[in-house]
């Protein structure tokens, strides 16, 4: 497992994955939250799956200059991660919009460029969905409608003839529902993470290789 560390050279900021995340203190982030409405379908933070993500991310790599989608993608930190260490070239979509300027503060501040589109999963093309060699998304499973919308979302990029797709959650009974009907049609597999820093993080990712 990658080290993480503080960064006590720059206030209210931290570093995971090799990530810069501003914590709830910075400055910019109060900004924001003074400016807008906050976001209303919980990416109010970073998720502990998107720290499984990165993980997962680190000792399974990309190819370089892969292009990711990341689905559900709140503030975005794991196609940040993929931006900023695997030179991939990242969509990141969100049903509210009210994400992306947190993920954009991030991903200025971490020298990288993400495109971000306000979509709900059911309104992502399968000609979209074909285009990426990596789809990632991390808790986007926590309301028991959305294990058949992920399952739909899933089934249509594998039969678009998208490339791996890595789901990561908190283990909530809505991921085990969708990932069983994966592991059925699709090969998936599951496999049990926990990281210890900068925070603890414990759950499950569903990979499909979709080769
Ligand atoms: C629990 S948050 C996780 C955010 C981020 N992936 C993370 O790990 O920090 C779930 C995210 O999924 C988005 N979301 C929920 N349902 C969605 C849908 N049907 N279509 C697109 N985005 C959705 C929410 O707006 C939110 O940003």
């Amino acid at each position: 497992m990658q080290k993480n560390t503080a960064n006590p050279l720059e206030k209210n900021t931290r570093t995971a994955f090799g990530v810069k995340i501003l914590t709830s203190q910075h400055k910019d982030i109060r900004r924001i939250k003074r400016e807008q409405d906050s976001p209303s379908i919980h990416g109010n933070k970073f998720w502990g799956s998107s720290y499984l993500m990165m993980d997962y991310l680190t000792e399974n790599p990309p190819e370089k200059g892969s292009k990711v989608l990341e689905l559900g993608c709140g503030w975005g930190l794991a196609g940040i991660h993929c931006a900023r260490h695997f030179d991939a070239k990242v969509t990141a979509v969100d049903a509210d919009n009210a994400v992306f300027p947190y993920l954009h503060l991030h991903a200025e501040h971490n020298a990288v460029d993400i495109t971000t589109q306000q979509k709900y999963f059911e309104k992502i093309t399968n000609k979209q969905l074909a285009q990426y060699d990596l789809i990632i998304a991390a808790d986007v499973c926590f309301w028991d409608e959305l294990a058949d919308t992920v399952y739909q979302l899933i089934k249509r990029a594998c039969e678009a003839g998208a490339g791996k797709i890595v789901i990561a959650d908190p283990e909530r009974p809505p991921f085990f529902t969708m990932a069983e009907r994966c592991i059925d049609e699709f090969y998936g597999e599951l496999e049990h993470r926990q990281v210890d820093e900068p925070r603890r993080a414990t759950g499950a990712l569903l990979v499909i290789e979709n080769a």
